[in-house]
């Protein structure tokens, strides 16, 4: 069984739940509610219902499939593969504004409709929403999961700090960078897999295994994610090509064509910005070997994954279908 199987039997449950947490909302509230339905993927700009456009969804499937893989129950761990969907929506809409992005998931962005007043509240609304979810889980199983959870949104923070700051820096050093998007991007991977874990067993060596195994996967899909922000296609994408090097990102391999062209660094830290230059940075950092270097980091990390998976010597249709998961993750084009 494939994960897209797997996907299949747990994603409309997961969608269930969602939709009872985000409700329709009456009377003047229910823009505010079709808001975050929107960027859910369930209503139109009109806020009407639409034909699907969500995300993967892929935190869920993470939490879901490390929770089967242990032997536990996936319906148990439902509400936090909520909450970890709500979470990283909520980061997703505030992201949108703080990297003055204008599309995702093929679809113009919250802010970008409604302004960045509601957008900022939509966001907040989307993870209090997180919050509930979780209380739906069984008492024995909450405040470690509630500790968890807290403990991945305030790295998601820090990363997003860390992220922001960059892109006013001359110069961002590889191991700054791998701090940077262990905070904004692994942290809530690494979350996803440990709750799943949290709910099936109590072994302490295991859990820590299933966090790790999270978190490398993150980096992995991190490292993947910056790919796609110069080379991926935006029809796939649903998100400008080249943006973060519009924005002035220091993705990596940004930062690897930095240390070994210095005049890209000058581009890049130059008042004048424009179309013009970033069609010149894209040409340097496309001969240096950035694209190449910055693949092989994103296996480096998948491989690392792999290990701590098979560390556990389980073999299931869960445990297969993580690890063909993980090998989706690092190929992905969307
Ligand atoms: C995009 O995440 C944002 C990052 C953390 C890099 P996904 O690619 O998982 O987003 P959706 O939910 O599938 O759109
Ligand atoms: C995603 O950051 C991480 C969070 C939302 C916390 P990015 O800014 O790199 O992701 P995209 O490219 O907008 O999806
Ligand atoms: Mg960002
Ligand atoms: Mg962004």
């Amino acid at each position: 069984m494939s994960w897209k199987d797997k996907a299949a039997v747990y994603l409309p449950e997961v969608e269930k739940f969602l939709q009872e947490i985000v409700k329709e909302g009456e009377g003047e509230l229910s823009r505010h509610y079709g808001m975050m339905r929107y960027h859910m993927g369930w209503a139109d700009e009109n806020l009407r219902p639409a034909v699907a456009s969500t995300g993967k969804r892929l935190r869920p499937l993470l939490c879901l499939l490390s929770c089967e893989a242990l032997g536990g129950e996936w319906r148990e761990a439902i509400p936090a593969a909520a909450a970890l969907e709500l979470v990283h929506n909520f980061s997703l809409v505030h992201d949108d504004i703080q990297d003055r992005s204008p599309f995702r998931r093929h679809r113009p962005t919250v802010w970008k409709l409604w302004g960045e007043a509601l957008a900022i509240n939509v966001g907040d609304a989307l993870l209090i929403l997180a919050c509930k979810a979780l209380g739906e889980l069984p008492l024995s199983k909450f405040k470690e999961c509630c500790q968890i959870l807290n403990e991945a949104c305030l790295m998601l923070t820090e990363g997003q700090f860390l992220d922001l700051t960059f892109e006013k820096r001359e110069k961002v050093s590889l191991e700054e960078y791998m701090e940077m998007i262990k905070r904004k991007t692994a942290a809530l991977m690494a979350a996803s897999a440990q709750m799943g874990a949290v709910i099936a067993t109590e072994e302490r060596g295991v859990i820590e295994r299933l966090r790790r195994f999270g978190e490398s996967l993150g980096m992995a899909f991190q490292v993947q994610d910056d790919i796609l922000g110069l080379w991926g296609d935006e029809a796939v994408t649903g998100k400008p090509v080249a943006d973060d090097l519009r924005q002035r990102k220091k993705t990596l391999p940004i930062i690897y064509a930095m240390e070994r062209e210095p005049f890209l660094q000058s581009l890049l830290a130059g008042a004048e910005w424009g179309e013009k230059e970033v069609t010149e940075a894209l040409e340097i950092i496309n001969r240096c070997g950035a694209r190449e270097f910055t693949e092989n980091q994103a296996l480096s990390f998948y491989r690392k994954a792999l290990e701590e998976l098979e560390s556990l010597g389980l073999d299931s249709e869960a445990v297969q279908a993580l690890k063909e998961l993980a090998s989706f993750i690092v190929g992905r084009e969307y």
